[in-house]
């Protein structure tokens, strides 16, 4: 299983203080975009101090115009508000969805929690449709556990 195999490079990498938090954050990124095959576009928004908005932190993938999203906007502004995960098995059927590439038939974003409260989030968007299972919900809640801990 694909994701038991990546936990412990997630702990490596979250664990290497000689790395800076956000070299670490882009090494996740590319650890995932690397071996999950539908993890197209790998990233990071964080929320940007008290404002209402997201800002763009590590990345992987095609660059995006979306460096700042304000909260409720998108897929990534709704997970700011409402703190639960949100899986889109086609974009295309979103109303609220900011498009960053037409390669893209889906996206995943899990928030990031740091002392109960909402930091930011991963966000995955994948060229394939309907590819996201209940298994990467609880592999990125894993990862934004640990992303956690060194924010
Ligand atoms: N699609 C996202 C915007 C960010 S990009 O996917 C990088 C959204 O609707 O919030």
């Amino acid at each position: 299983m694909i994701f038991e195999s990546l936990k412990p490079q997630i702990l490596q990498i979250v664990s290497s203080k000689e790395n800076t938090v956000d070299e670490r954050l882009l090494d996740i990124c590319k650890l995932l975009e690397k071996n999950i095959s539908y993890y197209n576009w790998v990233g990071f928004y964080f929320r940007n101090g008290n404002k209402e908005e997201l800002i763009l932190g590590p990345y992987v993938g095609a660059p995006t115009d979306h460096t700042v999203i304000p909260f409720g906007k998108g897929i990534c502004g709704q997970v700011a508000v409402s703190n639960k995960n949100f899986v889109v098995p086609d974009v295309s059927a979103q109303d609220n969805y900011i498009a960053c590439s037409i390669t893209v038939k889906a996206e995943i974003v899990i928030p990031v929690f740091v002392d109960g409260k909402n930091m930011g989030q991963i966000d995955i968007d994948s060229n394939t449709p309907n590819p996201f299972t209940e298994a990467d919900e609880r592999f990125l809640e894993f990862v934004c556990e640990n992303v956690a801990t060194i924010l």
